[in-house]
């Protein structure tokens, strides 16, 4: 008997890094959906496995070689049982930096697609079945990327990402974003208010804006003139059925006035911000080319808590960049004591080919950024338990998401960002809904309704 026709491939994206790729991955996903690509949960069976890789520090690029050893034998597994080829794609950040070297060092990759080429992956995919080995140039045009991009997202639960912003003017000299994801872009207000009514209409709550640098977002407006992130935010408040809003990631410069009043002003928009800062010495700042000074950070901090005193802050910060002294080590600590962070992402320097720093003196030992790294965790995890206690015993609106593992929990979300575990919950999925803290998990709260609520 013939076996029936396959109708269906499986397509399996593995994403490193930021929540760019996240979203990346989903609108690759997306536009492959129409060629008949269904998700699948793991690689050893799909038809088309992407790799969408991270180059902002060198561990995270080195994966991507691993990663591709461990393809090649399920590929060879997948063909010796009859299971059809593999195509593999590298795509991301080190597929832009490195595409090249890709090709050279792992043939067997069939196809390399940078950044701002994934409206053309249908295309590529058809040819690389056809004849291996295709190279994408490595150009700039998000443009045409997101007009290519229309395609409907498949949502699932009421949180989704949306891109609004890519690329980086900054050159923060330790950083290879200005080089992958080229120069600052915004989109025009109105793609991306079409974006968020569909989500909506498929009952999405709250939406995280992205951009590398999202609050210098200036894409045009109706009648043509630059827009804000503010002036987008209050736009995307008014569609039905968009409740929370939060942007990601910021530059301290770009905290424009708008911006900072909406955190006052729009209550769609969550207290919680991610400004990351790198370093509390003035010396380090000025070397990263970070264009700020410490004191211009604490100050613009203490201006946004003036608009939203209950706003709470996560950052990201180097430890050992080159020149950095015990001092200049001090100073950063000291700036978190100051400023006092609700979570934070700590990272030892690492040099990238072709930035700056990378090739600065006084590059700082291993053993000293392993031990400046522990310090400085240490106080941000004590730091991290001291805002959660402050939530115990509060009211906090909490938008649910998922069941949980036993009987009727739930699993929700706080303004921030933290997972809320709640009984007798399992019937709210997509509403928000006052719960109160009672106790603290290791990385969660525990809560509480308030009275029983009806679905
Ligand atoms: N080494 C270590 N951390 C880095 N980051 C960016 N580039 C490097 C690097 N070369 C960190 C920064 C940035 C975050 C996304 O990654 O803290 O904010
Ligand atoms: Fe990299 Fe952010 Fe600096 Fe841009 S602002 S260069 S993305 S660290």
């Amino acid at each position: 008997m013939n076996s029936p026709a396959r109708t269906s491939k499986k397509l399996h994206i593995k994403t490193y890094g930021c929540q760019m790729n996240v979203y990346d991955s989903e609108r690759m996903a997306d536009i492959l959906r129409p060629l008949g690509y269904e998700m699948a949960e793991t690689s050893d069976d799909a038809d088309l496995v992407v790799l969408n890789t991270c180059h902002i520090r060198e561990k995270a690029s080195e994966k991507v070689y691993s990663e591709i050893g461990r393809l090649k034998e399920q590929r060879g597994e997948k063909e010796a049982r009859g299971g059809g080829r593999m195509t593999i794609a590298i795509a991301g950040c080190v597929a832009q930096a490195e595409g090249q070297e890709i090709m050279n060092r792992a043939p067997a990759v069939d196809l390399v697609i940078g950044p701002q080429a994934y409206h053309q992956l249908p295309e590529l995919i058809a040819r690389t079945t056809r004849m291996k080995g295709e190279r994408l140039a490595a150009d700039f045009a998000p443009d045409a990327k997101f007009d290519a991009l229309t395609a409907e997202r498949n949502v699932t639960g009421p949180t989704a990402f949306l891109t609004v912003q890519e690329g980086c003017d900054k050159f923060c000299t330790f950083c290879v974003v200005p080089y992958t994801r080229g120069a600052e872009w915004s989109r025009p207000v109105a793609s991306i208010l079409e974006e968020a009514r569909g989500l909506a209409a498929k009952g999405v709550r709250e939406v995280t804006l992205l951009g590398q640098n999202v609050n210098a977002y200036n894409g045009v407006d109706a009648d043509g003139q630059p827009s804000t992130l503010a002036k987008l935010m209050y736009a995307l408040a008014d569609i039905e059925g968009i409740d929370r809003l939060r942007y990601t990631t910021s530059h301290p410069n770009d905290m424009g006035d708008d911006l900072i009043a909406a955190h006052g002003d729009l209550g769609a928009l969550m207290p919680y911000l991610h400004l990351p800062v790198q370093s509390g010495s003035d010396k380090i700042l000025r070397a990263m080319n970070r264009k700020h000074g410490r004191a211009a950070y604490v100050e613009l901090i203490q201006r946004i808590k003036a608009a939203r005193p209950d706003l709470a802050l996560s950052g990201d910060f180097i430890v050992g960049f080159p020149g950095e002294t015990d001092r200049d080590f001090e100073d950063t600590l000291d700036l978190v004591r100051t400023v006092g962070y609700a979570s934070a992402f700590t990272f030892k320097y690492s040099p990238r080919p072709g930035t700056p720093a990378a090739s600065m003196p006084n590059q700082v030992p291993e053993d000293v950024m392993d031990e400046r790294l522990q310090r400085l965790n240490a106080l941000i995890v004590e730091q991290q338990q001291a805002f959660k206690e402050t939530l115990v015993g509060q009211v906090l609106p909490v938008l649910f998401e998922k069941k949980g593992r036993y009987g009727r929990q739930a699993i929700g979300r706080s303004p921030y960002l933290q997972s809320v575990f709640v009984e007798d919950a399992d019937h709210l999925m997509g509403q928000i809904v006052p719960v109160r803290i009672t106790a603290l998990g290791n990385n969660s709260l525990q809560g509480a309704l308030l009275a029983p609520v009806e679905a």
